[in-house]
C-alpha cells in the first residue's frame, strides 16, 4: 500500500513536471517582436528618465549589434563556423539553426533567447546575415534583464525571479501596472551580477566552446588577491559617475583611469670631438593597469 502511494506520488510529480515544461514551451516567443514585447522596458522611461537615458547610450542597449563588430562577428560564427568549419554542428543553412546553436554567443549577448523558440533563432540569424540592425536593435540587455531575469543567481537558495517583481536594493510597492512591487536582489550590488556575462574564460558549458569576455575571471583571480576591494558597480557606476552608461575606454574620462604611464628619459651624452655630439635617448616606460581586471577584453 505504502509503495503504491509512493508510485502514485511520483507519477503525479512526473506529470506535473511534464505539464509545466509543455506549458512554458507554449509560452515561448515565436518572433523577435514577441520576444521584444515579453521584455518590453519602454514604460520604465516615463519615471526613470536618467537611468533610461544613460542605458540607451550604452553597449548593453545594442548587445546584438555592438560597435557594430558584434553583429559582424556573430555573422562569421554562423557562416564560417556553424555552416562550414564545424562539420558536426548539423547546420548547413539558416533553416537548420536552433537556439542551442546561437547560445555560444547569446547566452551573454541576449540571455532571454532561452524564452524563445527556434523560429526566433532563425530570424536572428537571418537578420545578422542581412545586417538588419533595426530588427536586431529591438532586443537587448535592458532594464528587465538586470532587474528581473538576471537578478538572482542562487536559485535553489533564493528561488526563481518572480514575474511581477522589479529587483532592486530594498522591498516595497512599485507604481507600475505590471511590476507592482520591488524586492531586494541578493546580488544587484555584487560583482557576480556583472560576472554572469563578463566571463571567466572559455565557455566550457557549450557543445563548441568559444571565448569572448573573460574579465570577471581576472577580477576574481588577480585584482581581488592583489588587494583590490572595489566592485564592478563601485568603479563603473559610482566612482566614474557613469551610472547606467557603464562605459569603458571608448569614453575618454574612463580611458584616463585605465593606466598610469611613467616615462623616464635618462639621456646619456658624450662629446666625441669638440663641437660635435651624438644624442642618445633611453626610454623606460612603466605602464600600470589601474582597472580592476585585464584590459583589453572581449
Ligand atoms: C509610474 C512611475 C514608475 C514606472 C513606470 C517605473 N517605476 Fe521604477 N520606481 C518608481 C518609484 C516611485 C520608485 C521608488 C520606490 C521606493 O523607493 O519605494 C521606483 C523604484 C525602482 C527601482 C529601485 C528599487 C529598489 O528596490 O531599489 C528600480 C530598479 C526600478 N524602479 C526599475 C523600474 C523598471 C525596470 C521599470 C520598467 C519596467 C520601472 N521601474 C517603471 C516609479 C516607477
Ligand atoms: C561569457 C559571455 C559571452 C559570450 C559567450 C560571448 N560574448 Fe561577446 N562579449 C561579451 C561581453 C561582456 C562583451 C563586452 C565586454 C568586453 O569587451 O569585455 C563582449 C564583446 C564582444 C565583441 C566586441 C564588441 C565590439 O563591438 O567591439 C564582439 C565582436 C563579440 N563580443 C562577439 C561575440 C561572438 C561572435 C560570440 C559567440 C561566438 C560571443 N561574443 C560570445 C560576452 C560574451
Ligand atoms: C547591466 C545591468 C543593468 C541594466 C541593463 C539596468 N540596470 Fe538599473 N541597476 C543596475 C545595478 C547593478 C544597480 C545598483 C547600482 C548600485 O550599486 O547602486 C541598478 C540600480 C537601479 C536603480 C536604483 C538607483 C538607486 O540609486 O537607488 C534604478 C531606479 C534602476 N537601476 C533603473 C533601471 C532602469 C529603468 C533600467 C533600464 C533603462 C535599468 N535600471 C537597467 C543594473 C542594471
Ligand atoms: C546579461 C549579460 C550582461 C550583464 C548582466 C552585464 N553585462 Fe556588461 N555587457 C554585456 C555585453 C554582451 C556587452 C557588449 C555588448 C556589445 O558590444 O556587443 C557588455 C558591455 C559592457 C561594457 C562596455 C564594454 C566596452 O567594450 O565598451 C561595460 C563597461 C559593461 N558591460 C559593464 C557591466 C557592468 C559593470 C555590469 C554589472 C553592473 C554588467 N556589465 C552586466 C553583457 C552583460
Ligand atoms: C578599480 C576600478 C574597476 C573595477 C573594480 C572594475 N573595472 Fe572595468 N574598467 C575599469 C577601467 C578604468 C576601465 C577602462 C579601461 C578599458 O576600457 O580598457 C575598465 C574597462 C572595462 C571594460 C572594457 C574592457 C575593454 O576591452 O577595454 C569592461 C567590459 C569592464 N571594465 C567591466 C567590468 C566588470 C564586469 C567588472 C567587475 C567584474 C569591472 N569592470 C571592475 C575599472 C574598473
Amino acid at each position: 500500500m505504502r509503495s503504491l502511494r509512493l508510485v502514485l506520488i511520483l507519477l503525479f510529480a512526473a506529470l506535473a513536471v511534464v505539464t509545466f515544461t509543455a506549458q512554458s514551451e507554449a509560452q515561448k516567443a515565436k518572433t523577435i517582436d514577441e520576444l521584444a514585447k515579453m521584455y518590453d522596458s519602454s514604460s520604465c522611461k516615463e519615471c526613470h528618465v536618467k537611468e533610461y537615458e544613460e542605458w540607451s547610450k550604452s553597449l548593453h542597449a545594442k548587445s546584438l549589434v555592438g560597435t557594430p563588430r558584434t553583429m559582424a562577428t556573430i555573422r562569421t560564427a554562423i557562416t564560417d563556423g556553424l555552416m562550414k568549419e564545424q562539420k558536426f554542428s548539423g547546420v548547413k543553412d539558416v533553416k537548420d539553426i536552433k537556439v542551442v546553436h546561437l547560445m555560444q554567443c547569446l547566452k551573454c549577448h541576449l540571455p532571454q533567447i532561452e524564452d524563445a523558440t527556434d523560429d526566433v533563432a532563425r530570424e536572428i540569424a537571418q537578420a545578422v546575415i542581412d545586417g538588419d540592425t533595426a530588427k536586431l536593435g529591438k532586443v537587448n540587455i535592458n532594464c528587465l534583464i538586470c532587474h528581473n531575469k538576471k537578478a538572482i543567481v542562487h536559485k535553489w537558495h533564493d528561488g526563481e525571479p518572480q514575474k511581477n517583481v522589479i529587483y532592486g536594493k530594498k522591498d516595497g510597492p512599485h507604481p507600475h501596472e505590471t511590476f507592482t512591487s520591488h524586492k531586494k536582489s541578493p546580488i544587484l550590488q555584487e560583482s557576480v551580477m556583472c560576472g554572469q556575462c563578463h566571463g571567466v574564460g572559455p565557455n566550457l558549458d557549450q557543445p563548441n566552446p568559444a571565448q569572448c569576455a573573460t574579465l570577471y575571471g581576472s577580477y576574481l583571480h588577480s585584482y581581488i588577491p592583489a588587494g583590490g576591494s572595489q566592485t564592478c558597480q563601485g568603479c563603473h557606476m559610482h566612482e566614474f559617475k557613469k551610472g547606467h552608461h557603464m562605459s569603458s575606454y571608448r569614453d575618454p574620462e574612463v580611458g584616463k583611469r585605465a593606466v598610469d604611464v611613467v616615462v623616464e628619459t635618462p639621456a646619456y651624452q658624450f662629446l666625441p670631438r669638440p663641437g660635435e655630439w651624438a644624442p642618445t635617448t633611453i626610454l623606460t616606460v612603466k605602464l600600470t593597469n589601474k582597472a580592476g581586471h585585464r584590459i583589453p577584453d572581449g
